[in-house]
Parts: structure tokens; C-alpha cells; sequence
């Protein structure tokens, strides 16, 4: 399998480069982000989008700002720097990896003594969290690919595949590994209304590397799983806190299916997605504009004046949730579930 490179740094010019997601898979295309502000507008136009990858995304954009704030005071470049990661890391609420991509990289700068020294060491940290996050999800695709069956079907909704991390994937990594272990694995994949990153996205990743896969209506997954057609959910996920998982809109309503057709229901993302600090009750639910339900092919599929909710992501409580994979192991429910896992080390 040819890897792919979601997000990388350009380090002749400077910038940040990104597959542009939003023309997937019509075309293929490298946005090159030179500026913070073009960059935040890559987050949330979705262009780069996916909760590692906006990790990434949040880690490169400080070192952006470091190199792109032209200011020789020190005080004065610092405190345009920490507005700026301010900035990127509010670009969108809910994927954690965000705020953790950029607040890595600026535990790191705060004891540099120059500007010099601030883009250096900016530099080098984001280059770090790219790099954790491929090991991350390779690591992770091997813990969850043990779980599954020789020959499994497995549905997925959303992407959660390379074009949602550095490489790899997670939800999608550990079918890759599973695949790479002998293993025979095909998807479903969900088309994820309204954005279609599951038709689009999970779909134009599999084929590329001939993994068999299907898609369905969101709407059809419950049907699928009444038939016998499904074996596992694996999905990815924006944000793990002790009581809920938050992922792209439509997951919650699987795991309720999953859960009433006993098909186990797995969450794979890496550490960087865990929030110990936040419970549900405190995390902000994106909602984006009406137009992105309200149009479909450019035709208007709403009569005007009539309101939407583009409700972007949901959260599905843990009870719901058979296990959760990340880089250092597989985590069950049963015996105190998150607070054990932290005693052990796990997370
Ligand atoms: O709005 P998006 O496309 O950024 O939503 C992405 C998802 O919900 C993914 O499932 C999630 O980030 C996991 S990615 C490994």
C-alpha cells in the first residue's frame, strides 16, 4: 500500500500542505497554506479535517505563526504567537486534538530565549506530533486488528482513515493492519450526511489500496446489521472524555444499533483524542451552516425559510462501547473502565 501524506511541512517554503479534502474524489489536489489565516480557513472549510490530522494541523500552524510573525520584539513576537495559536486552536470546537496539537507546541517554545530559537524548536515539536501520530495509528491498527475475526465485514462511518491523520488511519488503520495480518476485511462504509466524507473519502482511500468496500446510506446500517451483514463497528472519534465518545453525527445511532444486534461496537484514536479533564456535559457540539444541508448537487433540497440544525457530531456514551483501541492497547468497559485504564497506564 502506497502511504499517503495528509498534511506535511514544506521546509524550502515554508508552509503547510495539505490534500484538499473538500475536491475528493473528483480531484486531487495540494493546498499550500503560507499563512495562518489560510490555514484556519483550511480547518474550517474541512479541507484538512479529521481529528489527528487537525492535531497536526493545530502543531504546524504555531510553527506557521513562528516563522510568519514579522516582529523583531521579543515580548511582542511571543504574545502575537500565543494569539495566533489562540486563534487556530478556536478554529473548530469539538475534535480535542486541536487545542492539544497547538498547546504541545507551545509547552515547547515557552523556554526558548530568541525568535531563532522559538521557530527552531516550533518547528521541530510539530514535526514530532506528525510523526507520533503515524506510529500512533500503526500501533493501534495492530491492537485492533487482534480483535477481529479471519474474515470480517466491518462498518464504518465518517472517515477515519489516512486522509483523517498523518497516514494510516485509525478506524481505517486497524483494518489496514488487519489486512496486512492475513486477514480478509471488507467495509461498509456510511456515506455520512451531509458532508459525504464516508462516500467521498472512505471510499476513495479503500479503493486506492483495493480494500474491498461498499457504501450505504446512513440510513441503511440498521437494516444491514438486522440482516447479519455486519460483524463489527469500528469507528474513529474527535473526543474520548470519561463518560462519552464524540465522533461525526449519525455515530451515536449506530451504537444503539450495534448494541440491540449484539455486534461489538470498537472506538480507535490515540491519545491525543483523550480529554481527562471535560465530561459530555461541557463540550461544545459544532454546528455548521444550513447550506451544507440545505443544498445537495446545487440544487436547494429545503424550502427557504424552513430552519436546520447541521448538528456536526455526536456523543455516544460508553456504555454503548465494546472497547476502545489506541497505540497501547485495547481498553474494555467492564471493572472501572477509563480510571482503571489511567491507573494502569493505559491512557
Ligand atoms: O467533520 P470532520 O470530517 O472533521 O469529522 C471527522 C470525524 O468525525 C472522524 O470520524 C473523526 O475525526 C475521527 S478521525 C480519525
Amino acid at each position: 500500500m502506497k502511504a499517503l501524506e495528509t498534511i506535511s511541512w514544506d521546509k524550502d517554503t515554508r508552509s503547510v500542505l495539505l490534500i484538499d479534502q473538500t475536491k475528493l474524489p473528483l480531484s486531487y489536489r495540494i493546498i499550500r497554506c503560507r499563512t495562518v489565516d489560510r490555514l484556519i480557513t483550511a480547518i474550517r472549510r474541512l479541507e484538512v479535517r479529521g481529528a489527528p490530522a487537525l492535531g497536526i494541523a493545530g502543531a504546524y500552524g504555531v510553527a506557521l505563526a513562528a516563522f510568519t510573525i514579522r516582529e523583531r520584539d521579543f515580548h511582542h513576537y511571543f504574545h502575537l504567537l500565543e494569539s495566533a495559536a489562540l486563534e487556530i486552536g478556536n478554529a473548530r470546537p469539538t475534535a480535542v486534538n486541536l487545542s492539544w496539537g497547538v498547546l504541545r507546541v507551545l509547552a515547547k517554545i515557552r523556554l526558548a530565549g530568541s525568535i531563532e530559537e522559538v521557530r527552531v524548536v516550533a518547528l521541530k515539536e510539530a514535526q514530532r506530533v506528525a510523526d507520533e501520530d503515524a506510529a500512533a495509528c500503526h500501533s493501534l491498527g495492530d491492537y485492533g486488528a487482534a480483535l477481529l475475526p479471519e474474515t470480517c465485514t466491518v462498518l464504518t462511518h465518517c472517515n477515519a482513515g489516512a486522509l483523517a491523520c498523518r497516514e494510516w488511519g485509525t478506524a481505517l488503520g486497524v483494518v489496514r493492519s488487519a489486512i496486512e495480518s492475513g486477514k480478509n476485511i471488507s467495509v461498509i462504509a456510511c456515506e455520512t450526511r451531509p458532508l459525504l466524507q464516508g462516500a467521498r473519502l472512505t471510499a476513495w482511500e479503500l479503493k486506492r489500496d483495493e480494500i474491498p468496500v461498499t457504501v450505504i446510506p446512513d440510513s441503511a446500517a440498521a437494516h444491514m446489521m438486522r440482516k447479519g451483514e455486519i460483524d463489527c463497528v469500528i469507528v474513529g472519534a474527535d473526543r474520548i472524555t470519561r463518560d462519552a465518545v464524540f465522533n461525526k453525527v449519525g455515530t451515536y445511532m449506530h451504537a444503539v444499533c450495534a448494541k440491540s444486534h449484539d455486534i461489538p461496537f470498537y472506538v480507535a484514536a490515540p491519545f491525543s483524542t483523550y480529554d481527562r479533564v471535560h465530561t459530555e456535559q461541557e463540550i461544545e457540539i459544532e454546528e455548521r451552516e444550513r447550506d451544507e444541508v440545505a443544498h445537495f448537487s446545487g440544487h436547494t433540497t429545503i424550502p427557504d425559510g424552513v430552519p436546520v440544525r447541521n448538528v456536526a457530531f455526536d456523543a455516544t456514551p460508553i456504555s454503548l462501547i465494546t472497547a476502545l483501541i489506541n497505540e497501547r492497547g485495547v481498553i474494555l468497559p467492564a471493572s472501572g473502565w477509563v480510571e482503571l485504564a489511567e491507573k494502569r497506564r493505559i491512557i
